[in-house]
């Protein structure tokens, strides 16, 4: 249905102990959009992903992806309705190659019957093929294509977000959560990134992403959510968050520079 969000969250809430970590937190996401969500350290940015992927059980609220509840469904029913997410603190697997850690994403989409599969027929070897190209083609994109067979351990961290990215993309996710991917990058891999995205949005994927890189948000970000102390204290294009005296206010009132120095 045209005008659906690709999610939608209504009064979301989530404690810990004492800890109020998300508060009565409602949002949407645009069919199509890049969406950021920005906040201090602690402002409850991953927990949200957690509440919507159901990897952690809300107190309150409800959300839905592309108008369909996502209320009891385990994490995987949810990766199979197209919502993918990525993790803050992830790494490539160890063991295996680049090109085969990209690979690992393509998995779970594989259509073929394993029947199919051990006979080796024409449909299978022609899936498989085209993943390959597909996963070489984004190598070639984030510019790990010449690195490809080489254990993906030995790549730079920054290197491997860019992999955890590009093996979430070949999940053909509908709505792609990325949690922090430009950190540890440099400067010339985070263009890389922030290139990769607008190309992925344009492509037709929504995208949410949890970033602190202030310059890349602000440069690739359709609409920002702004997030503290668990509460939404602002949403709305970059250049109007930007000018919140709420946003100002929270980012100074951390003592850390404010977010427009990090520019
Ligand atoms: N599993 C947990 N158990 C207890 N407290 C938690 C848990 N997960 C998060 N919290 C608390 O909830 C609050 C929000 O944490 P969260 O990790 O969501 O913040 P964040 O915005 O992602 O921060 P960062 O930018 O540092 O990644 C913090 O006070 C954190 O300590
Ligand atoms: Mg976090």
């Amino acid at each position: 249905m045209a005008g659906t969000p690709a999610l939608q969250a209504s009064g979301l809430s989530k404690s810990f102990g004492g800890v109020l970590a998300i508060v009565d937190v409602s949002f949407t996401v645009r069919e199509g959009s890049l969406t950021a969500a920005i906040g201090p350290n602690g402002a409850g940015k991953t927990t949200l992903f957690n509440l919507v992927t159901n990897l952690y059980r809300a107190d309150r609220g409800t959300v839905s992806c592309f108008g369909v509840s996502l209320a009891g469904r385990t994490p995987d029913a949810i990766a199979a309705l197209g919502l993918v997410r990525t993790f803050q603190t992830a790494r490539a697997f160890p063991g295996m190659t680049v090109l085969e850690n990209v690979l690992v994403g393509a998995h779970l989409r594989v259509r073929a019957r394993p029947w199919q599969q051990a006979l080796w027929l024409r449909p299978v070897r022609h899936e498989e093929q085209a993943i390959r190209r597909k996963a070489e083609a984004l190598l070639e994109v984030v510019g790990l294509a010449g690195r490809r067979d080489d254990p993906a351990m030995s790549l730079p961290l920054g290197a491997q977000k860019l992999l955890e990215v590009i093996r979430a993309l070949m999940a053909s996710p509908r709505l792609l959560l990325l949690d922090e991917p430009a950190t540890g990058l440099n400067d010339v891999e985070t263009g890389d990134l922030g290139r990769l995205l607008l190309a992925v949005r344009d492509a037709g994927v929504t995208l949410m992403v949890v970033e602190h890189n202030m310059s890349l948000v602000m440069g690739i970000a359709d609409e920002v959510i702004v997030l503290d102390l668990g509460r939404v204290i602002a949403t709305g294009p970059p250049a109007a968050v930007q000018a919140h005296p709420r946003v100002i206010e929270a980012y100074l009132g951390r003592g850390t520079e404010t977010v427009w120095e990090m520019i």
